[in-house]
């Protein structure tokens, strides 16, 4: 499939079959995220995976994982991060949220649903994780097989922008 075919197809899943995701789809989407860029190549994000019922139930105190049987958090270490000299800007949750698309675009390559959630509370998944002093969660991605029916490919034409919009200026 084309890239282009397949992120047309991506879709937010938020219904999942309760069959667990194989064990190599789980590393071919943990693969996906290590090789994707980051600022400086400074690899600030660190994961964690919940695929056991007692680790989702964790997560599922902080955030509706809409059931899914396998969620990532994706987490960012701010002193690990890149910072632009000029300004300061930190480019933690902009290198977090590429390892969480390149993720879910392993996750539509390998035929499952997942969705990306930012709507939690992050001081549920620091307690329930016990995560480590500095490591920020920035995004949850929720995986699993849909147990709904895809959304269209051809959807983006009326539910995206155009692109002479998002392209506001060619220089
Ligand atoms: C940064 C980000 C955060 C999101 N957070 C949530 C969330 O907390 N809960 C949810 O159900 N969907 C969430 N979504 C999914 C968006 O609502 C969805 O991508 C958007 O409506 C477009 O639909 P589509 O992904 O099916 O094309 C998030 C998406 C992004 C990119």
């Amino acid at each position: 499939m084309e890239f282009i075919d397949l992120a047309r197809k991506r879709w937010s899943c938020r219904t999942f079959e309760q069959q667990p995701v194989e064990p190599e789809k789980v590393a071919r989407i943990v693969e996906a995220a290590r090789v994707a860029p980051a600022a400086a190549n400074r690899q600030p994000v660190r994961l964690a995976v919940a695929k056991t019922p007692e680790g989702l139930a964790k997560l599922a105190k902080a955030a509706d994982l809409h059931g899914a049987p396998l969620a990532v958090v994706v987490c960012a270490d701010a002193q690990r991060a890149w910072r632009r000299p000029c300004d300061g800007m930190r480019t933690d949750i902009v290198d977090a949220t590429i390892l969480a698309d390149h993720m879910m675009l392993e996750a539509a390559d390998g035929g499952l649903g997942s969705c990306l959630i930012c709507w939690f509370d992050p001081s549920i998944v620091r307690r329930e994780l016990a995560l480590p002093e500095g490591l920020e969660p920035v995004i949850i991605l929720v995986a699993g097989y849909a147990a709904e029916r895809p959304a269209s490919p051809e959807r983006h034409n009326r539910a995206r922008i155009p692109a002479d919009e998002l392209v506001f200026a060619s220089l």
